[in-house]
């Protein structure tokens, strides 16, 4: 497919040739090809290298005076396969996947996996009071209205599955956390609350650390007050630590683990997420008590320094293929 704005190749000279081996040549019919979102660009292109240098595009997009959005994919993919990965943060985000799902659809797509890395409106996942959508479910809905199969990473509850009527898979954040945390010396692995245990035991396990997991009372949305658990916590003087949680919003909960770690007197904090939101200031109040931050790519971010596309490109050859 020609794309509206495909980034530059490689030089195709007789040197680059002989330095770089060519990408695989894909089945006729079966090509699979990436179309990158506005909020997902660099993870797209990563993704479509994992899947051995897939074609790759980001779309056109512009706006119209009165504001309104408009998108435009290039060339054709008829019955071709089409991964189209855009986090959901915000609503412009959301409606730009819509627009784009329809568009690679209008453009003859035989299926279309969508890839969602953070999937906005997740924690308000069912009516907390009488009046409120179940936002999660909603937006799940209006996405599978034209895709065939939705990728999306560490959701914040398991409830947003049951929204989907269509194939749905979860990829985790933490292997790729993994691979970056097993470069450091490390003797604890710590979740700031009990709802983050399956997580850090998951980590504990790839690791080989042992973890506790911390007691956390949420104040309001800015505030949370963390204890250390009445039994079984380790000296944690001298130690290393990792903080370890699904999602980095104001920071104030990494800020309350690390202060209370400080006061144990352990040597090293790193802090360690899935989705690194970092809003306002947080990502500078986590750098005053933490020694090292590390978050997927699942959002642009200064500390995102490890990457999903793997583990998002294996659901896609084993489970979404396979459909
Ligand atoms: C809570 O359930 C989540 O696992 C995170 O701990 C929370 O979203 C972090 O938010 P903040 O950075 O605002 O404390």
């Amino acid at each position: 497919m020609d794309s509206l704005a495909t980034p530059p190749k490689a030089d195709s000279g007789s040197r680059a040739r002989n330095l770089f081996p060519p990408p695989p040549v894909p089945e006729p019919g079966k090509r699979l090809h990436v179309i990158g979102g506005s909020a997902s660009t660099s993870l797209a292109e990563r993704i479509s290298r994992e899947l051995g240098n897939a074609p790759f595009a980001i779309p056109f997009l512009k706006r119209f005076p009165d504001g309104e959005l408009y998108v435009r994919v290039g060339g054709r993919f008829t019955d071709e396969d089409v991964v189209l990965v855009q986090t959901t943060r915000t609503d412009e985000q959301i409606l730009e996947l819509l627009l784009l799902e329809d568009a690679i659809r209008e453009a003859g797509a035989r299926r279309l996996f969508v890839v969602i890395p953070y999937f906005g409106y997740a924690r308000q996942d069912r009516p907390f009071f009488p009046g409120e959508p179940a936002s999660a479910r909603t937006l799940a809905r209006h996405v599978e209205l034209v895709a065939d199969a939705v990728v999306t990473v560490d959701l914040h509850s398991s409830e947003t599955l049951r929204g989907f009527h269509k194939p749905v898979f979860e990829a985790t954040g933490v292997p790729a956390i993994a691979r970056v945390l097993r470069e450091r010396p490390l003797d604890l692995l710590v979740s700031p609350d009990k709802g983050g245990v399956a997580r850090v035991r998951r980590m504990a396990e790839l690791l080989g650390k042992p973890w506790i997991a911390l007691e956390k009372k949420r104040i309001d949305s800015d505030h949370v007050e963390l204890t250390l658990p009445p039994s079984g916590v380790p000296t944690l003087e001298g130690k290393s630590v990792a903080i370890l949680d699904d999602v980095i919003s104001t920071g104030g909960t990494i800020v309350e683990a690390a202060r209370l770690l400080h006061r144990e007197k352990v040597s090293t904090i790193l802090a360690a997420c899935t989705h690194g939101l970092f809003l306002r200031d947080a990502f500078e109040r986590i750098k005053a008590v933490a020694d090292h931050i590390y978050s997927t790519d699942t959002l642009d971010n200064p500390a995102d320094k490890v990457s999903v596309a793997p583990d998002i490109a294996q659901i896609l050859q084993r489970e979404c293929a396979s459909l």
